[in-house]
Order: structure tokens, then C-alpha cells, then sequence
């Protein structure tokens, strides 16, 4: 797949938007050094601090693929992706995070924004590198001391990994990703809230359900939410922490 390379840019997503709006788009990659306007989820702002992974894809849109799966799908490549950069020790504190998220303990150190428009998928991938711009959040920096690895390669790998789980899907087979969701998610039997706008709701975390929804069981009741924000509340959270430092 062609990768665009930019040194400056407003967004990788808006421009992607741009040139499936403007009918010159074709399945690529864009890769950005820096951002002056990145956008995140919800609209909100995805601040672009310098030396991070700033990408998009531009794919045609797969006939009936569900963009719920599709996104959890892309949160396995970039999972994978760092996964494999990490050594034994540390692979069990990167979670997948509802509904699209990298964590490393309990901060972010990924986050995917999709955009259907027309027969396109835009698929927006922002991974902190060599620093954050928020305490919630962690760069691979932190975690591996200072990387050797460019965005570059970062973003091939994932490119490449989504591919195979692209390949997952048309074959049907949601029920791996699944199953690598369940293996690796953040809050299982936790007691989280999800926000949706101005709603949310409170309750216990019981998984992810055959088309990619979060099964969240409130008062006894199973319910299954396919989107909005998840918050693991802060005292109860189920994740295995370092003791020493
Ligand atoms: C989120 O809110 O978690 C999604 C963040 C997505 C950020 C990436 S960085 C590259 C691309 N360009 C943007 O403006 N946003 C996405």
C-alpha cells in the first residue's frame, strides 16, 4: 500500500476526508510528523505533541462489514504492533480498552478514530511515541526507554497487521478477534462507566458479545452497548500493577 509521508498537516483524518470528498482518494496510507489541528473521538481534540505516530488509511469499505468490528479489528493491528515491541515482562500490562483503545496500565497510549464516508473507511491511528500531552496518558518512551523505531516502521507493522485482520473478517472469522479482545481486555469484572453524550451509565464489565459490543451488566441485567466512552472507576480497576518501582 502507497504511504503518503507529510512533514505538516492539520489532520491525517480531515485530509483523508478530504480526498475521498474531493473524489481523489485511493487506498493509502498518510503519515504525518506533526499535526496543528488532530481531532480524537467524540470531536474532540487530539492534541499532536511533537515525535508521536500520526496516521490514517484510506480503504474501500468491505461489502456488510460491520464498522464495530472493523474498529475493534484495528485496535488488535496496533495492539499487536506494540505487543511485539515489548519484552515478557511487560506484555501483560497492554490491554485493549473499550472501544478502541491502547493502555499501558492505566493510561492511553493509543487511540483510533474511524470515518465511513461513501465507500470508504477512514481508519485514524494516533500512538504516543516520544511524549504525551496529558498525565492520563503514556508514550512508549516511558514504557521502553528511548525507542530505536521510527513512526515509519511503527505504522508498516500496523498497516500489515491490519491486513491480516481485515482477512479475518472476510472470512468470517470476528470470533478470533474476539477471542483476542476477551484475552486482552481492560476491566473485565470491573465496575466501569460509559458515557455516551450526554448519557451514561454505570456497571460491571462482562466482556465483548459476538458482533463486537461491550456486555455490561447493570443491576443484574446484561446489557450491550456498541458505543460511547469507557471509564474503569478509579478504585475498583482490575489490572495487575508493578509493586516495586
Ligand atoms: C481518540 O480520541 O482516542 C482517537 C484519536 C485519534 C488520533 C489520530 S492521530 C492521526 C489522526 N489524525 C487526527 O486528527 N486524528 C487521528
Amino acid at each position: 500500500m502507497k504511504i503518503i509521508k507529510l512533514k505538516k498537516i492539520d489532520s491525517t483524518h480531515k485530509l483523508a476526508i478530504r480526498m475521498i470528498e474531493n473524489n481523489s482518494a485511493f487506498e493509502c496510507g498518510i503519515l504525518a510528523d506533526i499535526q496543528t489541528n488532530g481531532v480524537g473521538r467524540c470531536g474532540r481534540k487530539w492534541t499532536s505533541a511533537d515525535g508521536n505516530l500520526y496516521s490514517s488509511i484510506i480503504r474501500k469499505l468491505p461489502k456488510n462489514e460491520d464498522i464495530c468490528k472493523i474498529s475493534l479489528a484495528t485496535a488488535c493491528a496496533v495492539h499487536k504492533t506494540v505487543k511485539n515491541l515489548l519484552d515478557p515482562t511487560k506484555k501483560e500490562f497492554l490491554y485493549l480498552h473499550w472501544p478502541n483503545d491502547i493502555y499501558y496500565k492505566n493510561k492511553k497510549l493509543s487511540g483510533i478514530l474511524l470515518a465511513v464516508i461513501e465507500n470508504w473507511i477512514v481508519i485514524s491511528v494516533g500512538l504516543n511515541i516520544h511524549s504525551v500531552s496529558m498525565p492520563t496518558a503514556v508514550s512508549l518512551d516511558e514504557i521502553i526507554g528511548v525507542l530505536d523505531v521510527s513512526a515509519d516502521r511503527l505504522f508498516r507493522s500496523v498497516l500489515n497487521n491490519l491486513d491480516d485482520e481485515m482477512n479475518l473478517l472476510q472470512t468470517d472469522s470476528f470470533s478470533d478477534i474476539r477471542k483476542y479482545w476477551i484475552r486482552n481486555i481492560v476491566g473485565v469484572n470491573s465496575e466501569v462507566t460509559v458515557r455516551n453524550g450526554e448519557d451514561s451509565l454505570s456497571g460491571t464489565v462482562r466482556g465483548i458479545d459476538e458482533i463486537g459490543r461491550l456486555i455490561l451488566e447493570c443491576d443484574g441485567e446484561k446489557l450491550y452497548i456498541s458505543s460511547g466512552d469507557m471509564f474503569v472507576n478509579e478504585k475498583k480497576i482490575v489490572v495487575n500493577y508493578d509493586k516495586k518501582k
